[in-house]
């Protein structure tokens, strides 16, 4: 008998663990000469049913933990304006962004927190987020935010018929926690709306803050996918404030509205291991039956079709009606 067999089988066996019981009645007897019984077979022992080892906790999917308790609204989009077009009436534009929302989800890079921004004012950055926001949730199973990063221009609340505040701002500000000022809506439980709030300060104090990195932490972790509208590239340093807490950069162009400098300016200057994408807004028709080209990066337009990146220099360059002067041509960064 070994040593630790004699130990425990001097412990009192009412005491032992049933399991460490076993054990003791399993260790076999060294073998000796004398030992061994001529003929006596030994006593069968039914095998002990080992029980499993609890399987490991599989960790939550971001966005699918418990509710929220945020307030609810209700959307009441104006008739004029281009927003969630999911309806059948508009199935051309809602494919286009279910097709931007394919291409989010199967990013190798599976970015969930981004920034959505363009060259410049008026480009479609509001539209785009608003739309890519609402494409989202219809397929997420997580929960998924919109947020207006845009404190001088704040425009989602009024496009949705929201109120202003509590919103983003608040939260930066520390006047409000981040459950206070999100919004559910009524008609898509899964989307959360963060308006923009009142930006009593500068916005880029605000953000140039660690308690905006904290913040950003907070949202990765509650929601799926989160969307932040911002202004353009270059105007304030808002957007690249918010972009330094952001895992994705979605590059709004327009081509009959964003000047062709301005764009490629805009694409070198995202960083590269950021750029998720180009969506392409307003695009006309004839633009996709010329150049009907599959590729990595995700283009979107309201009436278009997905296109690769080297389509918007190409896009850009056509419908501006202008050839780049040579030695200006840049391809977008892979
Ligand atoms: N795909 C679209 N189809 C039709 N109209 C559009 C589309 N995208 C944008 N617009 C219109 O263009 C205007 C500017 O759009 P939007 O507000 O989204 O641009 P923005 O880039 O967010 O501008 P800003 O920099 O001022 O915030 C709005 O009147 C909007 O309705
Ligand atoms: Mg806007």
């Amino acid at each position: 008998m070994s040593k630790i067999t004699e130990a425990l089988s001097m412990c009192d066996k009412d005491a032992v663990d049933p399991i460490v019981a076993s054990l003791i009645e399993k260790e076999p007897e060294p073998l000796t000469r004398a030992s061994v019984p001529a003929t006596a077979a030994a006593p069968v022992r039914e095998p002990r049913a080992i029980p499993p080892a609890p399987a490991a906790a599989e960790p939550p999917a971001p966005g699918s933990g418990a509710p929220i308790a945020a307030r609810t609204c209700a959307l009441h989009l104006p008739g004029f304006a281009p927003l969630m077009p999911f309806g059948e009436a508009d199935w051309a534009a809602g494919e286009q962004y279910r097709m931007a929302r394919t291409r989010i989800i199967q990013h190798p890079r599976q970015p969930r927190l981004m920034v959505i921004t363009s060259p410049a004012p008026g480009d479609g950055k509001t539209v785009s987020a608003i739309n890519l926001a609402g494409a989202l949730s219809l397929m997420s199973e997580g929960k998924v935010l919109l947020a207006d990063g845009d404190f001088r221009r704040s425009s989602i609340h009024a496009l949705l018929g929201l109120p202003k505040t509590p919103g983003f701002a608040d939260v930066l500000r520390g006047t409000c926690k981040v459950e206070d000022a999100l919004i559910q809506v009524e008609q898509s439980p899964n989307l959360y709306i963060l308006p923009a709030g009142e930006a009593w300060a500068n916005p880029s104090e605000l953000l140039d803050s660690a308690h905006w990195s904290h913040v950003a932490a907070t949202l990765r972790s509650t929601f799926q996918y989160v969307i932040i509208d911002s202004p353009s590239i270059g105007v304030v340093a808002d957007y690249d404030l918010i972009q330094a807490a952001c895992d994705g950069v979605l590059l709004v162009l327009r081509p009959d509205h964003t000047k062709r400098g301005l764009a490629f300016q805009a694409v070198d200057s995202v960083p590269k291991e950021k750029l998720v994408g180009v969506m392409l807004n307003c695009v006309r028709e004839r633009f996709f039956y010329k150049h009907h080209l599959s590729g990595y990066y995700p283009l979107v337009a309201s009436t278009g079709r997905a296109l690769n990146q080297k389509t918007v220099e190409r896009g850009m360059a056509q419908d501006l009606s202008r050839r780049p002067p040579a030695g200006e041509a840049k391809c977008i960064p892979t």
